[in-house]
């Protein structure tokens, strides 16, 4: 009988979160005006600098964006010569407050140097839109289409997954970086984490370590000295691979909120898409708390997968990884608590 309950509780609750999910997915007519937006940046851009393209990244490339998410621009100058961040986001910054109606914020001293733009909302565009344009970002480029590709393996269980703790996240407000908590992109990366290298047998194949098809050179395959080659022959990767883990996406849920409640080990622990389970010693990220530095850093190790010695989730503190862990918790609990019926709980989850 419980067994039976369980499984009709899974079936029930997958059933809600596509429910819930697919009408929180951006409409065609948003993603048509973000396009539309895009273009007539780059046109502008391209009379500072002719050789220049303006390339989205982040959610709205990835695969992984919710209605009125922001935009991620980047522009990739392919001239030799070329004006260094700081200028470009200067005159840019110029360019784009005498010619459109967009809010302009140039910060052209930040550690990668920006133009926010911000429309307010409008009949047409209720929300408004915010954008974010950067230079020559080629690793997030990179890094967005490798969840890109990891999404497009099983798009049914990894963007449901995904979308969902996006928005529980931002429910939740434990997706604040500036605040101590994890950017959106440690928790897409969690996720991923969790299909490729603790579910037994995994959801997902590890994209990095797939053997390549042909011998490649280093050249093809590093940039700015790291390395960033991935199997990404999707359709030929969907032919060949089928995982043998067929839990439907509650079950995926359930279990991703049990693993980070109470089984990754968050003190030496270090989740790395690219590689497993590695050591926090390992990789010489211990917490600076511990030696007497005010500062915070490595509270929660999440490795990036080409800028391996990059922690993305750096800018959690003590006190953003126990409101989190907390979070887990809480979903944890309220999941297996198994509410009479699945709606209530996703409610309950997203409260
Ligand atoms: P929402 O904006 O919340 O919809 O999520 P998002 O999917 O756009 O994620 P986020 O804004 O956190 O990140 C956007 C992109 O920036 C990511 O896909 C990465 O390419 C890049 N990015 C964000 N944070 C980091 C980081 O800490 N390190 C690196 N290397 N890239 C990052
Ligand atoms: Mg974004």
């Amino acid at each position: 009988r419980r067994h039976a309950s369980r499984q009709k509780f899974a079936q029930d609750f997958s059933q809600c979160l596509y429910d819930f999910v697919i009408q929180l997915l951006p409409t065609t007519e948003e993603l048509a005006v973000k396009e539309d937006v895009r273009k007539l940046l780059e046109r502008l851009i391209r009379t500072i600098e002719l050789d220049s393209r303006l390339l989205s990244f982040g959610s709205t490339a990835n695969g992984f964006s919710l209605r009125n998410s922001d935009m991620d621009l980047c522009c990739l100058i392919d001239s030799e010569e070329r004006l260094s961040a700081t200028d470009l986001v200067n005159m840019l910054g110029d360019l784009l407050e005498r010619e459109t109606k967009f809010h302009v914020k140039p910060l052209p001293h930040a550690r990668i140097p920006i133009v926010k733009l911000s429309l307010d909302p409008a009949p047409g565009l209720p929300f408004g839109i915010a954008c974010d344009i950067g230079f020559e970002n080629r690793l997030a480029l990179e890094n967005t289409r490798l969840l890109m590709c990891y999404a497009m393996i099983d798009p049914a269980r990894v963007r449901t997954m995904v979308l969902f703790l996006k928005v529980w996240s931002k429910r939740r407000k434990i997706n604040s970086p500036y605040k101590g908590t994890l950017s959106s992109y440690g928790y897409v990366l969690l996720v991923i984490y969790f299909l490729v290298h603790v579910k037994s047998p995994p959801v997902l194949p590890n994209l990095q370590q797939v053997p390549p098809l042909r011998p490649i050179s280093k050249e093809d395959t590093h940039l700015n000295g790291h390395n960033i080659w991935f199997f990404d022959d999707i359709e030929l990767l969907r032919q060949r691979w089928k995982s043998s883990n067929t839990e439907s996406v509650a079950e995926l849920l359930i279990d991703f909120f049990k693993y980070y409640s109470r089984d990754f080990n968050y003190s030496s622990g270090v989740a790395s898409i690219r590689a497993g389970l590695l050591k926090k010693d390992s990789k010489g990220w211990v917490s600076e708390a511990e030696k007497g530095s005010p500062r915070e850093r490595n509270r929660l190790c999440i490795e990036d997968p080409f800028e391996t010695d990059f922690n993305v989730a750096r800018c959690v503190t003590r006190d953003g990884l126990y409101t989190i862990r907390g979070e887990f918790m809480r979903a944890s609990r309220i999941l297996s608590s198994r509410p009479e019926r699945a709606i209530v709980a996703l409610a309950q989850l997203c409260e």
